[in-house]
């Protein structure tokens, strides 16, 4: 394929197990991809993003990966990627994969070997220490709660697990498994992939084993070997090919995400970073009720924005993807069709203005919302059914717990994405693995097809106009009215052209602000006119070149 800017490109991240299936089996597959490729140029996606299609028992849907050179059956087989591959490419669209090295499942051959014997070959691919029968070695928290060291019998000591108990820390200290990596990076770029996505890639470097006066986060949180290993990795895989690479990097900071991004370090191309999406966390809990804080939203985005843009480095820029509810619910209105539709489109204008790689989850470009479960037995997420029980033991009242988790649970994503309005949205012939949300008849992708002011075309267009105006992709980043309870208001500039968004993130009318003036070409708004206020949820993205 012709190589382009990768800066210039739109990531579309597909979530397999939710996608489309072909086979009825209720989960969808690879080829349910290869089935919508036609579906992807509609939409002008430069990059599919695959999350993990390995080997894997599922327990986290797949980021317990036992097998990293093998592809679940239940997605299908290496021959039907592969043609994804052949056919993606024909089409001018590249597949990155989803790939998971601070962990594997404890299915995994390795981890097998490791928990045989303290002398095993394999021992030290993992972190093992000691503690006592009820004493883990440190205090620290698993992100999906619990102590996070898991006791084993057979050798008496305690196995680090970051996330799920099935998913077992590696150890970078170790040469032989970082060789083993990149042996298998080599592999699927042999294998023809395009790009990476390393899952919590920040977390691979863990520093001191002791206590901690919070979870533990400071220990491995860009710890202290992480940059030299991400140098390591980048020399010994994709440094010199034309790979587009992404790591997401949890509680990080700005300045080693400069560094990740830094060209010169050789490290990343790009990051994914969460703090935008914690403005609904009441003192940082995310497992609680509470309205977005709207200024807040807009400081973390800017801040971000404007010292990545200075310092050389380079954002990921997504509201969405299958670990975060859907956006028009969270920081929309998705209580009716027309508002819905204003604020799922004024959100993508908001993005997609910004500085960085846009990234759409399946089914954001038709404005899916949250289903709004009503029982825990609707939940399939190993993270949601956990704080179900672990706030249950505190003592929280069951439907609290169930609002709650109608908010913030990470199936609110995982939902079948909605084709059509027949039974189980086209989704599968079989039965969902997981509920379809009861909107499908009304949000679905023939629907919106067939209507010129659905959302989708939105997206569509802007898509097309990243491609084609340079501004976006290289232009600096100027915030304004930062203290404006209702507008989000920023410019971007790059040589003679420039380029203004205003978006009105509330449900009211609100003046045009006195001291900025909005002239210029609209790129793109949507309402079909202009008035003299901003209406409930109006969003502009305003063109302008000097003379
Ligand atoms: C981040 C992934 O996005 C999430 O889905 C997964 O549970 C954790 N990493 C652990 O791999």
């Amino acid at each position: 394929m012709a190589s382009m800017d990768w800066r210039k490109s739109v990531v579309y991240q597909i979530y397999p197990k939710s996608f489309n299936d072909t086979t009825g089996s209720g989960e969808g597959d690879i080829r349910g991809i290869i089935e919508k490729l036609d579906y992807f140029s509609k939409l002008g996606v430069d990059y599919l993003w695959l999350t993990p299609v390995y080997e894997s028992p599922m327990n986290d849907n797949g980021y317990d990966i036992s097998d990293y050179y093998e592809v679940n059956p239940q997605f299908g087989s290496k021959e039907d990627l592969k043609e994804l591959l052949e056919k993606a490419h024909e089409k001018g669209i590249r597949i990155m994969m989803d790939i998971v090295i601070n962990h594997t499942s404890t299915e995994h051959q390795w981890f097998i070997e490791s928990k045989k014997s303290k002398d095993n070959k394999y021992r030290d691919y993992y972190i093992w220490k000691d503690g006592t029968y009820d004493q883990p070695p440190t205090n620290w928290e698993s992100k999906f709660g619990g102590n996070a060291w898991n006791y084993d019998k057979q050798t008496n000591q305690y196995y680090l697990r970051l996330f799920d108990i099935t998913q077992a820390d590696l150890n970078w200290e170790n040469e032989d498994l970082r060789r083993d990596i990149y042996d298998m990076i080599n592999y699927w770029i042999d294998f023809g992939v395009d790009g990476f996505r390393f899952d919590v890639v920040n977390l691979i470097s863990k520093g001191e084993f002791v206590d901690s006066d919070g979870p533990g986060k400071e220990f491995y949180t860009d710890g202290p070997k992480v940059h030299e290993y991400l140098n390591e990795l980048n020399r010994n895989t994709f440094g010199d090919k034309d790979i587009m690479t992404v790591g997401e990097m949890s509680s990080t900071t700005i300045d080693h995400c400069l560094k990740y991004t830094d060209p010169e370090r050789n490290e990343l191309n790009s990051v994914f970073n969460f703090h935008h999406l914690k403005v609904d966390y009441p003192g940082g809990e995310k497992w609680a009720l509470a309205n977005f804080d709207f200024l807040e939203l807009k400081r973390i985005l800017m801040e971000w924005q404007v010292a990545m843009d200075e310092g050389g480095g380079w954002n990921a820029i997504f509201w969405c993807n299958h670990d975060q509810p859907r956006v028009v619910s969270r920081f929309g209105n998705d209580e009716t069709e027309e508002n819905r539709v204003l604020s799922g489109k004024m959100l993508a204008i908001a993005l997609h203005g910004l500085k960085g790689t846009p990234y759409i989850y399946q089914g954001e470009e038709i404005g899916m919302t949250n289903p709004a479960f009503k029982r825990i037995d609707q939940y399939r997420d190993v993270e949601s059914l956990n704080a179900y029980s672990i706030l249950r033991d505190k003592g929280m009242d069951a439907s609290h717990i169930m609002d709650i988790l109608a908010t913030k649970s990470r199936d609110n994503s995982r939902t079948p994405m909605q084709w059509d309005d027949s039974l189980h949205a086209g989704f599968t012939e079989g039965e969902p693995w997981i509920e379809v949300s009861d909107r499908y008849q009304k949000i679905n992708v023939t629907h919106a097809l067939e209507d010129e002011h659905s959302i989708f075309y939105t997206y569509q267009k802007l898509i097309r106009l990243r491609h084609e105006i340079d501004v976006l992709t290289y232009g600096s980043v100027e915030p304004y009215l930062m203290d404006d309870e209702n507008l989000f208001v920023y410019t971007r500039i790059h040589e003679d052209e420039s380029i203004m968004v205003i978006a009105n993130f509330r449900n009211k009318e609100v003046p045009y602000p006195e001291n900025i003036s909005v002239e210029g070409e609209i790129l793109l708004s949507n309402y079909d006119d202009r008035k003299d206020v901003l209406r409930p949820y109006e969003a502009l993205m305003v063109y302008g070149q000097d003379e």
